[in-house]
């Protein structure tokens, strides 16, 4: 096959996965695009994209041909607005500022408050079970996100801290490739920032904080006092909603799957293979993006370089060739190796955090709640990166 012919063979598509009403459904999109090709031109926003997660995988890991530092945004302003953040590095830059994450959210450390967790995740489930009937997103799953991670973060405790919560998600729409959608979001990123600035500095930010290790990291010279502000944008952002989405859409899972509830009761085993079920058929982070450093094949078909390329971590983890019977949900299936928290150089840090919090959650539900079902329509809002729940009411029993 020549390379002309190759390029010739790049598959198009003109589907809008950014509509609002595309990503409250992506996955039927997700499964044409990924029965098109190894990779798929999205003409109405001259992007590429990979969906199948054995193309995903690899490029998340291949940062010398995928690149961060052009930016994971899908449009230039956003891409700009985030310079300096860990987000948009590739080694060596990324290495540097990554240290002050690992630092900070080094298991170890994080075992150190694996007692607090573990007690408030009880108290909750405790109040929960006596009212029955509650919103699992805003009283089960928010709760530790905002008591726990904000304080560990070393966010102010006043008025404005939770606001955060809904400007992150704003944040992270914004990143989508440009639209009236994508744009309407630019009033959160500013109030974003206008708190970053105000109140994520050493002389405000609680004491032992993460926090206070980034600005400790810039005292010795190893960040500048931009990647500081954007390494506490990071932590706001990717830190507190993708936990809340991973937990909520797992007990909706959970609800809608007695069955699968009654396995986890069993067997405490199988609390974790809920939860990473769950971020594997929901996953938090859909889609980030990476720009080709040069011509990159992919079995047979060549994305050229300078190419801004969707890696869809969503659409990964519903792969049929991956993960037989992919939008079923199994709490055995173990899927250990799911896109959710990434490859390579950017995998998440907080995945330790994050899976603290969600196994103390639902190990407490297994252990004094026998039925959990819904207790009517959930709601969402559509988000061009992030995928969870605004509400979800469920009773138990
Ligand atoms: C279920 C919860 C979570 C999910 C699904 C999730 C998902 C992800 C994903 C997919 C990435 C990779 C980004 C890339 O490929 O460019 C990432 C990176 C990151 N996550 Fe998480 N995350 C979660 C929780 C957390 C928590 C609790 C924290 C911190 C408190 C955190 C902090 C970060 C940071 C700082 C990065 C950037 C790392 C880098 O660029 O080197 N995340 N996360």
């Amino acid at each position: 096959m020549t390379s002309a012919t190759s390029q010739g063979l790049m598959p198009e598509s003109d589907v809008d996965l950014f509509s609002p009403a595309a990503l409250m459904d992506p996955y039927p999109h997700y499964a044409v695009l990924r029965s098109l090709g190894p990779a798929v031109h999205l003409t109405r926003y001259g992007l590429y994209g990979l969906f199948r997660y054995e193309h995903v995988r690899p490029a998340l890991v291949d940062w010398e041909r995928f690149s961060s530092a052009e930016g994971v945004a899908m449009n230039p302003r956003t891409n700009e607005l985030m310079e300096g953040s860990i987000l948009g590095m590739d080694p060596p830059l990324h290495k540097s500022v990554r240290k002050v994450f690992d630092e900070a959210l080094r298991p170890k450390y994080v075992r150190q408050v694996a007692d607090d967790i573990e007690r408030l995740a009880g108290e909750l489930v405790d109040d929960l079970v006596a009212r029955g009937t509650f919103d699992g997103v805003r009283d089960f799953a928010r709760k530790l996100p905002v008591d726990i991670v904000l304080d560990l973060i070393g966010f102010p405790r006043d008025e404005e801290r939770e606001k955060i919560l809904d400007w992150a998600l704003g944040a992270f729409n914004f990143m989508g490739p440009a639209s009236d959608f994508q744009s309407s979001s630019l009033p959160d990123v500013q109030e974003l920032m206008r708190y970053l600035t105000t109140k994520a500095t050493p002389a405000k930010l609680l004491p032992d904080s993460f926090g206070q290790i980034v600005w400790a990291a810039v005292e010795r010279g190893e960040i500048t006092e931009n990647e500081a502000l954007m390494t506490m944008s990071a932590y706001a952002c990717a830190g507190v909603d993708t936990t809340i989405a991973g937990i909520s859409s797992t007990l909706w899972l959970l609800a809608q799957h007695p069955d699968q509830w009654a396995e986890v009761r069993q067997d405490p085993a199988a609390v974790s293979g809920a939860f990473m079920e769950g971020l594997r058929m929901e996953a938090p982070v859909q889609t980030f993006a990476r720009v080709t450093t040069c011509d990159v094949d992919l079995d047979g078909v060549t994305i050229p370089a300078g190419a801004t390329v969707v890696l869809s971590y969503g659409s990964a983890n519903r792969d049929e060739r991956r993960y037989p019977e992919p939008d079923r949900f199994q709490v055995r299936r173990n899927p250990s190796d799911s896109a959710a928290f990434g490859f390579g150089v950017h995998n998440c840090p907080g995945r330790a955090l994050a899976t603290l919090e969600a196994n103390a959650l639902f190990g407490a539900l297994a252990e004094r709640v026998e039925k959990i079902e819904p207790a009517g329509e959930p709601a969402r809002s559509p988000n061009s990166i992030t995928r969870g729940l605004e509400s979800l009411p469920v009773r138990v029993a």
